[in-house]
């Protein structure tokens, strides 16, 4: 059995970021580097998640590249034998990787389209999470973060004061983000006792891939509240949905 923190095996903490390969999952590990963690930066592809490693690297941090693809689940064990094999712990679990396949309307939606953004947005969630949390588990400070948005929030949704109300709703974005805050909250509870804590979090509308760049706020700083979760304190939140300048409604 691996030791923990406690035992001195290895007194740096350890992030696991998945998809950090470009825009905000980079910025998070760009920013756990900076704070000193030893960053596992996840990426399916092995040349893009080699380069976005280097070019860290180079900025003097410790980052580390681990093939991920949260949707395939002989990947997801591997990752999680090597973390296993080389820490024997880990401190910080930021569920980053997501994607939209189509922007439809419910009712030009293809099933195949909305299961394939489930496929990442809530199902590779559940298996890294499971793969790792043993290892969260033998962490004194074991942390959760599932990278939300608040077009999952269904008061949000419906709320004549949010910026989006009354645009197309994106039936698979937007729902599968919804489970993902219901995938928080189970897990939240189960971890209840346990000192593993586990929040969602809205990084706000940041100029990425996903968005053609359409957003306003720099990957960067979208990352700065995912990464506050990722180190949050003992006595921080727990079961939470928040994002820069407070709390969400579910
Ligand atoms: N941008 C925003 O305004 C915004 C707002 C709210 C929430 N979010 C959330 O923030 C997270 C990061 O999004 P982003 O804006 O940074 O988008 P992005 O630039 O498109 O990055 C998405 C990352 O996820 C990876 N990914 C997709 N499917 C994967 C899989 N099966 N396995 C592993 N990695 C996978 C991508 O890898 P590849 O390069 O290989 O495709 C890429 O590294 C997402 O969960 C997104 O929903 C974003």
């Amino acid at each position: 059995m691996p030791a923990t923190h406690d035992e001195g095996m290895n007194e740096t903490m350890t992030a696991l970021v998945t998809g950090a390969n470009k825009g905000i999952g980079k910025e998070i590990a760009r920013q756990l580097g900076q704070l000193g963690h030893t960053v596992l930066l996840g990426a399916r592809d092995v040349e893009r998640g080699r380069s976005a490693a280097a070019e860290l690297v180079v900025e003097g941090l410790d980052v580390r590249f681990v093939q991920l693809d949260v949707t395939d689940q002989a990947s997801v064990a591997a990752a999680a034998k090597t973390i296993d094999d080389e820490h024997g712990v880990l401190d910080s679990l930021v569920n980053n990787a997501g994607l939209t396949h189509g922007m439809s309307l419910p009712s030009e939606a293809s099933v195949e389209d909305v299961a394939a953004t489930y496929a990442t947005n809530v199902f590779g969630v559940i298996a890294v999470t499971n793969a790792v949390l043993p290892l969260l588990r033998r962490s004194t400070a074991g942390r959760i973060v599932n990278v939300s948005s608040d077009l999952g929030s269904l008061t949000r949704q419906q709320d004549p004061a949010t910026p989006y109300y009354g645009q197309p709703p994106l039936l698979a974005y937007s729902s599968s983000k919804t489970a993902l805050n219901g995938v928080t909250v189970a897990y939240a509870q189960e971890l209840e006792t346990t000192g593993v804590k586990v929040n969602a979090v809205n990084p706000g509308y940041c100029a990425t891939d996903l968005n053609d760049h359409a957003g306003h706020l720099p990957a960067a700083e979208g990352a700065k509240v995912i990464v506050q979760a990722a180190v949050v304190p003992d006595d921080g939140p727990h079961g939470a949905f928040f994002t820069d300048g407070g709390t969400l409604p579910w």
